[in-house]
């Protein structure tokens, strides 16, 4: 990609930014926290997040899992598309980012309606289906991308017809074409959309998009059956 190219990227995700999802002093405050905090700068954009807002509005979800909390910049979006009596399971490895969280969505005032479980994704869906929890209707995949397999697989087991898996950076600088590409990462998502491609319980699509974090898209899937 050209560097004139990623510059009117982010131009653009600026101008639709400012007016579709403008500046907003908790989800702000949880940015620049993640920032202070030197967290990497991987969270969704603002337009993204709103993005992901809306999906959870339309999908009238009450209940959200997420895989991959880092500051809770996302989870923030995510929980303010819920009513008042829905709930977000949120997983993260690392005890620091939950940590980071945890204060970025008690400073929201939404700390009463999320539950970050710390330790690796997998432990945590296995647990979540030991406990049998209630399925979730909203899941939203943005952890280790070599995970993305597995975290299909727990899904489809957390989930009933109608619930909605939304999987981000798919595409990777369109590296996601790259079969014998070695990163892991690139792999992780490959396997992931020929298991969702072959998954008769879903029915998916995938999106690319361009804005100020480069070149990537999305993965969505409903569950059918
Ligand atoms: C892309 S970031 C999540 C960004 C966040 N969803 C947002 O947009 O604000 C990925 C996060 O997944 C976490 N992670 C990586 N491997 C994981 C694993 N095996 N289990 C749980 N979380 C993991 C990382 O520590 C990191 O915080």
């Amino acid at each position: 990609m050209t560097k004139a190219a990623q510059k009117v990227w982010a131009n653009v995700d600026r101008y639709f930014g400012e007016k579709l999802a403008p500046s907003d002093p908790a989800l702000d405050a949880a940015l620049a926290a993640n920032r202070k905090a030197k967290l990497p700068a991987i969270d969704v954009t603002p337009l993204q997040g709103k993005f992901l807002e809306l999906l959870v509005r339309i999908s009238s979800a009450r209940r959200v899992l997420e895989i991959g909390t880092l500051g809770g910049y996302s989870t923030l979006w995510l929980v303010r598309a819920l009513p008042q009596d829905g709930h977000i399971v949120s997983l993260e490895l690392d005890p620091r980012h939950a940590e980071i969280a945890r204060a970025n969505l008690q400073n929201a005032g939404v700390s009463d309606r999320v539950d970050i479980r710390v330790g690796p994704a997998t432990e945590s869906l296995q647990a979540l289906v030991t406990e049998s929890v209630a399925p979730f209707d909203f899941i939203f995949i943005d952890a280790d991308k070599a995970g993305y397999p597995d975290y299909l697989g727990w899904s489809l087991k957390l989930s009933c017809p109608g619930t909605l898996i939304v999987a981000d950076n798919v595409v990777r600088d369109g590296k996601v074409i790259e079969p014998d590409n070695p990163d892991p990462n690139i792999q992780g998502v490959r396997r992931f959309t020929d298991l969702v491609a072959a998954e008769p319980r879903v029915s998916a699509t995938a999106l690319q998009t361009v804005g100020s974090k480069g070149y990537d898209g999305f993965s969505l899937a409903v569950v059918l059956r």
